[in-house]
């Protein structure tokens, strides 16, 4: 399954606007694969190391305008790598399963069409310093003005990209389910407008299968 490397580990990746739960199930599923047994290392992106978390502070907090586009892409591309080398690939060379809340797909939405035109650039740099993709991406799928009112409902001082709003965060959720249909072959679309639990037995279901 894996596609740039000889780890034997798996590598899942959850994708969705802001407040659609992928923290919550995120977290769910790794309950669950480890009381299978499994050696699980869950984590999330902006950050996920040390030096990584350093650079989410950079690009999360303050206002809208601190950082252009372009610059966005290289500070989230940068924590990126250094999650890569420090946290994700030595657990995929373990053998372990790392659930990571949010990977590149998000800079293909944010950076890449939300907030600029960097598609291309984006995916140039995915190639060039970052090169692993997920094993299996779930893309929890939600009516953006519930999602953005449960992000906001939770405060903190992480809302630079809350505060873009709902018509953008509408973008997002149409560029996510793009996305989901051009790498069909990794993504799976789970409806997050339901019981916390029902959304976790769905992806309990498809991971095992995955697993298998
Ligand atoms: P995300 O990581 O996608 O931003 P979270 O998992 O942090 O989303 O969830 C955002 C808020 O919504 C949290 O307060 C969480 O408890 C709540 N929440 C998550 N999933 C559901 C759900 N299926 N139904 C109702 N509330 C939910
Ligand atoms: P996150 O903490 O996952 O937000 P939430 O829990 O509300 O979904 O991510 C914070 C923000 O960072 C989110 O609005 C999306 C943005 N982001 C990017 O713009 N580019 C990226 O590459 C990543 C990983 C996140």
């Amino acid at each position: 399954m894996s596609t740039t490397g000889q780890a034997a580990g798996r590598f899942i990746t959850f994708e969705g606007i802001d407040g659609s739960g992928k923290s919550t199930q995120a977290r769910l599923l790794a309950e669950h694969l480890r009381a299978a047994g499994h050696e699980v290392v869950l984590t999330r992106e902006p950050g996920g190391s040390p030096g990584a978390e350093d650079i989410r502070k950079l690009v999360l907090e303050g206002a809208q305008d601190r950082w252009t586009p372009e610059t966005e892409l290289l500070l989230f591309t940068a924590a990126r790598r250094d999650h890569l080398e420090r946290v994700i690939e030595p657990a995929l060379s373990r053998g372990a399963i790392v659930i990571c809340d949010r990977y590149v797909d998000s800079t293909r939405m944010y950076q890449g069409i939300a907030r600029g035109d960097l598609r291309a650039q984006v995916d140039a740099l995915h190639a060039l310093m970052i090169k692993r993709d997920p094993d299996l991406t779930i893309l929890i799928d939600m009516d953006p003005a519930r999602g953005l009112d449960r992000a906001l409902a939770r405060g903190g001082d992480e809302e630079r990209f809350e505060s873009f709003g709902t018509e953008m965060q509408a973008r997002i959720r149409r560029g996510f389910l793009d996305l989901a249909n051009e790498f069909a072959d990794r993504f799976v679309v789970i409806e997050g407008n339901r019981a916390i639990e029902d959304i976790a037995g769905d992806i309990q279901s498809l991971v095992t299968q995955a697993l298998a």
